[in-house]
């Protein structure tokens, strides 16, 4: 079978997520980069079109032009879905009008904006036939796979408690020359949206949680700050949560905790057992009882589920990571629309891919935390937001 052919819009020359996008959609084979659009600056999307395509004239200059001319393309040639890698303030306009062009989407996280623009989305969705996957890296890896079975199989009993974390250092500091290039649009309200933190990482370690015990996130508690005061958006983040199943957790996310890397790490406590996972030590899971002594699970083992060892590509021992789990969503994704080519279904949901349910759930959790913040930091239900009305 042909390779699924991908456009993408963003990942120009000096951009960060887009390279480990390319590296990850290329992993196993599945995947040719055909099109994009990689950055407005005309000259360094030739530049990127020059080195990234194997047809350099389909680095269009806008995404009008990339969709209007992939659409006159004959069918095995035309992109089939786009892989949106902007900052966030234009993924709502790219995914809209990529779903309006019957092109299918895969976009970065906050989905959005706005929760408004998510809501409009997952509209536009329940008519239109294509399929719709959000790039919440941390789900790919296989022993959050196998910590989402171990629950679902109840060997944890009845969830109580979880604690997850992601802390990064980045932003402790004012922002320099290395920085300044990602930070800058992420601590502008133009480009990033109602928040930094919760919006860049913190949506990230809500999702991770959701994912893991299976259950929503229904009512929070958020206490957002800056530490530097000519910032306008938060860079530092404690919520407290409580799901749908009852669970209690509590949720840090932070940029300003000095020398923290992309510290992600989750810990969820039930009534039988417990387990724990970190990011930065991807391929061990621990679970422990409490009258046993713990347990230590690890990557390319046959005891783990089937979705932990299909995400696994090389024998126990040999570390995979951050490109691999990003890879797991992309061949998931692929699977999904070469399934697609031939039976197309009307539901916009891939197995194995953050949907766009998860992008209404996580707006709705960035745009819960800053208004549960400045209301004196009270509690607020997630599904009573609602959306100021989203104007095309
Ligand atoms: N899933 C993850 O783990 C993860 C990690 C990092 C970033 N992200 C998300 O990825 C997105 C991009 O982040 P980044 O750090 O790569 O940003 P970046 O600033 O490094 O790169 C953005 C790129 O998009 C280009 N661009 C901007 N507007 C464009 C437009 N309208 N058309 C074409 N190109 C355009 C820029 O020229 C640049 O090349 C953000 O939404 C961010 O939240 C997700």
């Amino acid at each position: 079978m042909t390779k699924v052919r991908m456009g993408m819009v963003g990942g120009g020359p000096d951009a960060f997520i887009g390279q480990v996008h390319r590296m990850a959609a290329g992993l196993d084979g599945n995947i040719e980069l055909v099109c994009g659009v990689f950055s407005r600056d005309q000259q360094k999307n030739r530049q990127a079109g020059e080195s990234l395509l194997a047809d350099p004239a389909r680095a269009y200059a806008d995404i009008a032009s990339l969709f209007a001319a992939e659409q006159k393309l004959p069918a095995e040639q035309r992109m089939e879905f786009v892989s949106i890698v902007t900052p966030n303030s234009s993924h709502h306009a790219i995914a809209s009008a990529a779903i309006d062009a019957g092109f299918h989407v895969f976009c970065e996280k906050p989905a959005t904006f706005t929760l408004a623009e998510s809501v409009d989305l997952q509209r536009q969705l329940q008519t239109s036939p294509v399929l719709f996957g959000l790039a919440h890296t941390y789900t790919g890896y296989p022993l959050v796979k196998e910590a989402r079975q171990r629950v679902a199989n109840g060997e944890l009993g009845e969830i109580k408690k979880v604690v997850v974390e992601y802390s990064q250092g980045w932003l402790a500091k004012k922002l320099n020359n290395q920085t300044s290039k990602q930070g800058s649009w992420r601590l502008d309200p133009t480009y990033a949206g109602v928040s930094c933190c919760v919006g860049d990482i913190g949506v990230h370690a809500a999702n991770l949680a959701e994912y893991i015990i299976d259950s929503p996130i229904k009512q929070i508690l958020a206490d957002l700050g800056s530490v530097e005061a000519d910032r306008s958006l938060d860079d530092d983040a404690t919520v407290l949560l409580r799901f749908a199943n009852q669970a209690r957790g509590v949720l840090i996310a932070s940029q300003i905790s000095l020398g923290e890397e992309n510290n992600l790490n989750i810990k969820v406590y039930g009534s039988q057992g417990s387990l724990s996972w970190s990011q930065q030590e991807p391929n061990s899971l621990w679970l422990m009882s409490g009258d046993q002594p713990a347990q230590l699970l690890r990557t390319g083992f046959d005891y783990l589920c089937d979705q932990a060892k299909q995400c696994t590509r090389t024998p126990a021992g040999h570390p995979e990571g951050y490109i691999e789990a990003f890879a797991n969503l992309y061949q998931a994704f692929a699977n999904g629309v070469k399934q697609h080519r031939n039976n197309p279904v009307k539901d916009s949901r891939v197995e194995g891919v953050p949907d766009i349910e998860h992008a209404v759930s996580g707006m709705q959790f960035i745009e819960g935390t800053v208004t549960s913040s400045q209301a004196n930091n009270s509690w607020l239900k997630l599904d009573k937001l609602t959306p100021a009305e989203h104007t095309k």
